[in-house]
């Protein structure tokens, strides 16, 4: 039998029953390059790596006293020097009932065993990452059962990954975002994956915001097997944003006021001067009646004056209450031109005319309508004025200039100052909310900012066309607004 075994090429080898090496077929004699002598007896162990000899040795002569099969791995020096690993068998020999030694066999496993250990570690870091990611994941089955569930998924949920397997993620979903699973579904089934922000309910009833990447599995023909869902809470960047607009609305508001108290006390003049007309024009009545002798067409003309009067105290009202209120959600309306820049300068002229400074209108035709939100085109405008009228305070010749006009595409508002200018070095800054020149208490910084979001969201837009001499905005309202405008608004 030996005689055969010399000729496989698998490593053989045989011991008597004292466990000692008797014969190694020219295979083993091959691999290691050692003769037979070198290698009978216990020759064979200097073969073997030392770390691996210990254990190599101990369920051989284990086996040996049991007289059972065994299999085992080490490494053993190839006639190259370098250790590979093999993989032996040895199994008890018996003749007539009696134990006569081992036959075993060898073979090289070293390209295995390492494709195998390094899938092993390929295996446990990913087992690792699955478990310790951040990112919340799930494995489901094709029903949309929860098969798989990791740490960070069960703790943004809070609750057990015995409380997740087996449920769905509708069981956890907040009952608003619910609806939008059915269309979820058919994606993921078209496009095999599915990326969506939903809500989800916590088990305190708290809510969590998460952003999900769902991909469905295939095995190699192709057919769905399951579906790997990942899940990232965005609870906290949610309510940040939150925030901010909540914040941004208070800015907006704050700084509107602040206008508004600006305005005041040069509203007082506007109010009082007609109020004094009116008082005087009352009294001139009064007295004729008294009198006896009056003119039917002075009186006519006194009522006339007053009605006329009080139509400008009214107009002046109207500008206040519509510039104060809140018309963020108000739909478009068609508003004449004319009328909103009427109404706007109606809150500042009297500042300006305090202040010594030659003001223009260079007014637009008064058939000239556009789809705005006119309060919103009131607060750019003064917000734009207001920074004219700042900007000339120290300069010897004061001027403002609005100039309403319209165009191919838009209805153009320009606001122009013989003031001071912008510093090149600025002019990528001065749309920056909170960026500001102005002394701390007279400017926050946000109206640059605040108008260019009020014209965006109307489709229109805020530009600087010149740092000086004069100094000019341009404020474009387009008469077709983008889809994109539409969405905004
Ligand atoms: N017409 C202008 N001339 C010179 N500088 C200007 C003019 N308009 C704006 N700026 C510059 O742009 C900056 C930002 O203007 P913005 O309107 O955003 O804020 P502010 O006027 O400083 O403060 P707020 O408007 O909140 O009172 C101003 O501080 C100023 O430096
Ligand atoms: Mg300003």
């Amino acid at each position: 039998m030996y005689a055969i075994l010399d000729q496989v090429p698998v490593m053989f080898w045989a011991a008597g029953p004292d466990h000692r090496k008797t014969w190694l077929n020219k295979a083993y004699l091959a691999f290691t390059g050692k003769t037979l002598g070198q290698l009978v007896s216990s020759g064979w162990a200097d073969c073997i790596e030392r770390e691996d000899l210990d254990i190599c040795y101990r369920t051989y002569l284990d086996a040996f006293s049991m007289r059972e099969i065994y299999e085992t791995e080490y490494r053993l020096k190839r006639h190259d020097g370098t250790f590979r690993w093999v993989k032996e068998w040895g199994c008890p020999q018996f003749t007539n009932g009696e134990f006569t030694g081992y036959l075993g066999s060898c073979i090289d496993i070293h390209e295995t065993y390492l494709h195998q250990s390094i899938l092993k570690n390929n295996q446990e870091l990913l087992q690792k990452s699955y478990e310790d990611s951040p990112i919340g994941m799930l494995k489901l089955d094709l029903q949309g059962r929860i098969q798989l569930a990791n740490r960070s998924f069960c703790r943004m949920l809070g609750y057990s990954s015995a409380e997740i397997i087996g449920k769905t993620p509708q069981d956890f979903t907040h009952p608003d975002d619910l609806t939008r699973y059915d269309d979820g579904r058919q994606t993921l089934e078209k496009d095999s994956v599915l990326e969506d922000e939903k809500r989800y309910l916590k088990k305190d009833g708290s809510i969590v915001y998460a952003l999900l990447r769902v991909t469905m599995i295939r095995d190699w023909l192709g057919t769905p097997v399951a579906w790997f869902s990942q899940v990232v809470d965005i609870t906290s960047k949610v309510k940040l944003e939150k925030e901010m607009d909540r914040q941004r609305l208070l800015a907006t508001n704050a700084t509107k006021m602040a206008a508004l108290g600006e305005m005041a006390a040069g509203m007082a003049h506007e109010i009082n001067n007609p109020l004094t007309i009116i008082m005087g024009k009352a009294q001139q009545i009064e007295k004729s009646l008294l009198s006896g002798s009056f003119d039917k067409n002075d009186l006519l003309e006194h009522c006339g004056k007053i009605q006329q009067t009080v139509n400008r105290i009214a107009t002046i009202i109207r500008g206040l209450r519509a510039f104060a209120r809140d018309d963020r959600q108000d739909p478009l309306t068609m508003a004449t031109v004319y009328d909103v820049v009427r109404e706007t300068l109606v809150l500042c002229h009297e500042k300006f005319r305090n202040a010594g400074v030659e003001f223009e209108n260079v007014a637009i035709s008064p058939l000239v309508r556009v789809e705005c939100r006119p309060a919103q085109i009131s607060q750019v405008l003064l917000n734009l004025l207001n920074n004219a009228f700042d900007a000339i305070q120290n300069m010897p010749r004061k001027w403002i200039r609005l100039e309403a006009f319209e165009d191919n595409e838009a209805v153009v508002f320009r606001v122009s100052d013989s003031g001071h200018g912008i510093d090149g070095s600025l002019v990528e800054k001065i749309f920056n909310p909170f960026f500001t020149t102005k002394p701390a208490g007279k400017g926050t910084g946000l109206g640059l900012s605040i108008s260019r979001g009020l014209a965006e969201s109307q489709g229109g837009e805020i530009r600087l066309v010149s740092t000086s001499s004069p100094t000019t905005f341009e404020f474009r309202l387009p008469h077709q607004r983008s889809a994109q405008a539409e969405v905004i608004a």
